[in-house]
């Protein structure tokens, strides 16, 4: 936060001639709960300050800036008035204990609620489902009200005060986050505020010619202006079509698309749109959503000039969600949703911002040494990228609804002597199966035939090699497909920060290619891996022989081991050398226990010397926690093919906690 002297006076004074204003304005409402009001004023006299530089710096410039700020404290207090009873509660109890989320119990899933169970009423039924695989933050794909046919997967929110009739209501909604919360289940919801649907009523009300909403989205009359902004802009979508802006007959305007034509840019720099935008994550919040998923971060500030990703005000719009966030729902922390580089990525984690963020390096780096069998470039990375400040934490995938691009560091992979654009072709040819001897079957998304830039679309299992391998009736492939798999679900957990699965790879979903005869999907391979689920082949399944019922279960072991751990708690995390080009091995620990896991990215067994595995603090015997096996300390180690070991090497004997081995 970048502070001028005069603000600290400049803040408290406008708080002390505002507050009494809105004191007297909701004395009703206030006397009724004196107790509260207390703890919300202490909240609010403790994030102000730095409310007001930001929103200073926002739109400290305009003549009506004080008007401004008495809109966001009346908006404040509003938002917590309407905030229920055991959403307080939980506000203290948070507060009490603000890192909830660093817990080694946290295990996450995402899913889409009309592919899971058709609806929110469906959705309630499988709460048991979730327990029984160990989740504890269960993310719903957004679920709000969307124009019909394209919708960009419900990206295009057209209100985000109504659930998709087709799915059910708020009130179910707000239900079903009560119920989740008794079970221990955090539900965790998209803020999708980069952009609405071309149908929200701000959008309607602006092709209605209403300048007070034009306002609220970026839109121009003078191409020669588009043409300089445009000029150093990126397509996200070059495959649907060229260049971030669309042209509005209705309008007679060109407005910001960066996404679909359909997905008009918000205009933040009007701050009736932060205010608006600041009304909906906040009665988001009091449906009872416990983590915002704050999507496409890195869009929402424009500058002539630049390529419009990561402005400095994208950061300062979201810390002041943040303190909002923090003094009328203190609850609710955000996640961050920033697929560009590693370095602006981590730009936005912090406490005072996202404290929680995807963690596209670790993603697409797991990919990239699958496909080569070496794990240097994800372990040079490792090493000097995934430092986040204390009280920060990753949430770890393998996959998402999205596609996987690779966005490591051109600089690293130069440092290892790696070409990075050769090898992201190579990683394109060798995920889309057209390189040879490539176990995967993934499709292209996104090809960009001006830069050659292309995208990777599939599930897991696909990716993995599962689908080729089963095509060919192969048990050998279809092991080795299963093993690598489960190699990555269990970095995925035991890495540092919160797993997260994505709906249908606990029991190896596979591609499904129905979507090419739909016409409102055709042209979006992301859909490949957005199926129906099969019930049939998830759960309940007794026969113990099944891929399914293996992956289920193995995932189950490891959520489960996972929150018998003290190393897992906190998201500290070392890598180790093992001067072995295969594998992949870290500590996770703290002074309670450590452990030293090591993952084998080839199909050969690997070896690592016992001076390697002393120099990583294996000095005593050391037992391997899946299979309880000892590890005489001073001896060489082997792991088989696409292996993975947990093993405690701080001399804690954790053979009977671990009950499934
Ligand atoms: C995010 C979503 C993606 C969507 C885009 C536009 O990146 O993950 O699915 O297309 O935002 O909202």
């Amino acid at each position: 936060m970048d502070r001028q002297e005069w603000q600290p006076d400049a803040a408290r004074n406008s708080l002390a001639r505002l507050l009494p204003r809105l004191e007297q304005a909701y004395a009703k409402e206030i006397v009724s709960r004196p107790m509260r009001w207390n703890h919300f004023k202490n909240r609010l006299h403790r994030e102000w300050e730095r409310l007001f530089v930001y929103l200073h710096q926002l739109y400290g410039w305009q003549y009506d800036f004080f008007y401004t700020l008495e809109q966001v404290l009346d908006r404040l207090i509003k938002c917590w008035l309407d905030r229920s009873g055991q959403l307080l509660q939980l506000d203290d109890q948070r507060e009490s204990e603000p890192c909830w989320y660093l817990s080694e119990s946290m295990a996450g899933i995402v899913l889409y609620v009309d592919l899971f169970s058709n609806n929110l009423a469906g959705l309630r039924q499988h709460i048991p489902y979730f327990e029984k695989l160990g989740v504890t933050y269960l993310h719903l794909m957004p679920l709000f009200s969307v124009p019909h046919g394209e919708n960009d997967g419900g990206y295009a929110v057209s209100d985000y005060r109504a659930i998709n009739p087709d799915l059910g209501t708020m009130e179910e909604l707000s239900q079903l986050a009560d119920a989740l919360r008794e079970r221990g289940i955090s539900l965790v919801l998209d803020f999708v505020f980069n952009h609405t649907s071309d149908e929200h009523v701000w959008a309607q009300r602006a092709k209605a010619g209403e300048a007070e909403f034009l306002n609220y989205y970026l839109t121009y009359t003078d191409r020669t202006l588009v043409d300089r902004f445009q000029e150093h802009l990126r397509d996200i979508f070059p495959s649907v079509r060229k260049g971030s802006f669309t042209w509005r007959d209705d309008l007679q305007r060109w407005v910001w698309t960066t996404f679909n034509s359909y997905q008009w840019d918000l205009n933040y720099s009007n701050p009736a749109v932060f205010l608006a935008m600041a009304e909906e994550m906040l009665f988001l919040a009091n449906q009872g959503v416990e983590v915002l998923r704050l999507d496409a971060v890195a869009f929402i500030w424009k500058r002539l000039g630049t390529n419009c990703e990561n402005q400095p005000e994208a950061h300062t719009i979201i810390r002041a969600f943040n303190a909002l966030a923090k003094i009328a729902a203190p609850a609710t922390v955000f996640k961050s949703e920033a697929i560009v580089h590693p370095d602006e990525m981590l730009r936005y984690v912090h406490p005072d911002e996202c404290q929680l963020s995807y963690n596209p390096l670790l993603m697409a780096l797991l990919w990239e040494a699958l496909a080569t069998r070496e794990t240097k470039l994800l372990t040079y990375s490792m090493q000097h990228r995934e430092r986040l400040p204390f009280g920060c934490c990753w949430v770890n995938f393998v996959r998402c609804h999205d596609d996987i691009g690779w966005t490591f560091d051109d600089r690293d992979a130069r440092d290892l002597g790696i070409d990075p654009q050769g090898h992201r072709k190579f990683l394109n040819d060798f995920y889309t199966g057209k390189y040879p001897g490539s176990f995967a079957r993934g499709m292209p998304f996104q090809f960009n035939p001006e830069n050659g830039d292309l995208r990777i679309s599939g599930t897991f299992s696909s990716l993995a090699g599962l689908e080729v391998a089963i095509e060919q009736q192969d048990d050998d492939l279809i092991e080795q497909a299963v093993r690598r798999i489960n190699m990555l679900r269990s970095i995925q957990v035991s890495i540092g920060g919160i797993p997260l699965l994505y709906a249908g790879d606990e029991y190896g979903m596979l591609n499904d290619y129905t979507f090419l005869s739909d016409a409102t999907k055709a042209n979006d391979s992301r859909w490949v891996h957005r199926s129906r689920r099969k019930w049939e082949d998830a759960e309940d399944r007794t026969d113990t022989d099944t891929l399914e019922w293996r992956f289920f279960h193995e995932m189950v072991k490891l959520f489960t081991l996972r929150k018998k751990l003290p190393a897992m708690r906190n998201g500290g995390m070392e890598m180790v050398d093992t001067g072995n080009a295969h594998l992949f091995a870290y500590i996770r620990g703290n002074q309670e226990q450590r452990l030293l896991i090591i993952n084998n990215f080839s199909e050969l067994d690997q070896r690592v010397s016992a001076a390697r595995l002393a120099a990583a603090g294996m000095t005593e015997n050391a037992h391997e926690l899946f299979s309880g096996i000892v590890f005489p300390a001073g001896e060489e180690l082997t792991i088989e093919g696409y292996r993975y070991l947990w093993i405690d090497i701080s001399g804690r004997r954790m053979a009977e906690e671990n009950a499934d081995k």
